[in-house]
């Protein structure tokens, strides 16, 4: 999927998990040159790498930072596996006052989308951090969105997730399922609100010139992103205790950690534990980039206004099948023991993600074996996540890879 010259793409938060997966795939897969603005997780600096491989990253003024092995670990290695440079990396956390963000725009006048990951994303944190989630991802959106409008940009991808859907009325959940209702943490409160955020900015016909063009937005619901990129070089860099499935089980397959809880298996489900719809994280990269490659589209009816699609495989697995494969497919024991219930868990949730194959012409190719045993290969090799030093990178084994 190349576009010739089809302008700069800006990703937000794109040092991130989905988001440095998705700009691999932008570097490697099309010709649009890709900034991307971060806030410098510190977890992803890794001080003795020097950045020897792409722009040193750069403050709100446009100018170097102090020291050039800033460009954070997981784009550093991103560039070395993609092959590609990014154009610019901006160390600016959205919350704060837009200047920054402006001059990013004002220095890429060619801005033809943006692509929105920079958000707090812990359904558990948030619980406890209400604030910081409400102040981080409600704040962070609106200054993009008025840097975006102030600069003429007004084609975004917007990272949103299932869990606007609350606790699901029905299986497999469409895209007509009731999303704003019965959400039972401030994470997925903060996706609602910016998907009514959008709604009322897209039923913005023209404003008063009516020459500017009206909003064009593509929100991705996420359903659970799991595994790494194939070379197991990048993958989720996790901080503290996981909270998630898979993270923990891969800790725990390394002795990491002593056992895995299983929170439940009294669900009305096959095996009595939660059933969720795990979609490999190369899969997720892609939906970005057929998303994108809609809202670029010449034909007006192909992007304006603001569509919704599930991105996930249409397969629920059980936390018990989870295991079992993850087990078969690496040879890797993983003790755990049932405990109960975590609030708020769901038994089932799984997409029916039809619509966006339809629209799209996207669908999930990889399925669980292809999760397990990636997820593994990176928790093997960086058992510590971007803290772990490079492994040399042998990139004649991508080549076998070149399509993911
Ligand atoms: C999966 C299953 C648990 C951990 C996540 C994200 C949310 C959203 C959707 C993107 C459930 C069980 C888990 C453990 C367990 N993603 N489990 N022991 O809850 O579906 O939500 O995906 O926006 O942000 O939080 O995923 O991985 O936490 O749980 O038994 O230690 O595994 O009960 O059935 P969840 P999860």
């Amino acid at each position: 999927m190349t576009r010739e010259g089809a302008g700069t793409i800006l990703v937000t938060g794109g040092a991130g998990y989905v988001g440095s997966h998705t700009v691999y795939l932008l570097l490697r897969q099309t010709n649009h040159d890709i900034v991307v603005v971060d806030n410098c997780p510190v977890d992803y600096d890794y001080p003795t790498q020097t950045n020897t491989n792409g722009p040193g990253a750069l403050d709100a003024n446009g100018n170097e930072l102090t020291h050039t092995d800033s460009l954070p670990e997981s784009l550093r290695r991103v560039q070395l596996l993609a092959g590609r440079k990014l154009a610019a990396y901006y160390c600016i956390d959205l919350v704060e006052p837009p200047d920054g963000l402006d001059l990013v725009f004002m220095r890429h006048q060619n801005m033809a989308a943006v692509i929105h990951f920079a958000a707090l994303k812990s359904v558990n944190e948030s619980i406890g951090k209400p604030l910081e989630y409400y102040t981080n991802n409600l704040v962070g959106t609106l200054n993009l969105l008025n840097s975006m409008r102030r600069h003429g940009c007004r084609k975004l991808i917007f990272s949103s997730s299932a869990t606007v859907y609350g606790l699901p009325k029905y299986n497999p959940v469409d895209e007509r399922h009731p999303s704003g209702q019965n959400i039972l943490n401030p994470y997925g409160r903060t996706k609602s609100m910016i998907e009514d955020i959008l709604r009322d900015i897209c039923r913005q016909k023209h404003e008063q010139s009516c020459e500017s063009p009206s909003w064009a937005v593509v929100a991705l619901r996420y359903f659970n992103p799991v595994g790494a990129h194939p070379s197991g070089h990048i993958g989720e860099h996790i901080h503290g205790i996981p909270n998630n499935l898979m993270p923990y089980i891969s800790q725990v397959s390394i002795g990491k950690r002593e056992k895995f809880y299983i929170f439940g298996n009294d669900f009305d489900t096959p095996d009595g534990t939660g059933v969720r719809d795990y979609i490999h994280i190369m899969d997720l990269a892609s939906g970005h980039l057929h998303a994108l490659d809609s809202l670029l589209d010449r034909d007006p009816s192909r992007r304006q206004g603001l569509r919704f699609y599930n991105l996930g495989t249409g397969r629920g697995y059980s936390v018990l099948e989870v295991i079992e494969t993850f087990q078969r497919v690496n040879g890797a024991a993983i003790p755990y023991e049932v405990t109960k219930r975590r609030e708020g868990d769901a038994g089932e949730v799984y997409a029916d993600a039809s619509l966006a194959r339809a629209e799209l012409g996207w669908e999930a190719k990889l399925d669980l074996v292809d999760m397990v045993r990636d997820v593994y290969r990176w928790q093997c090799q960086y058992p510590d996540g971007y803290k772990s030093p490079m492994k040399s990178a042998d990139l004649s084994e991508l080549e076998s890879t070149k399509s993911s």
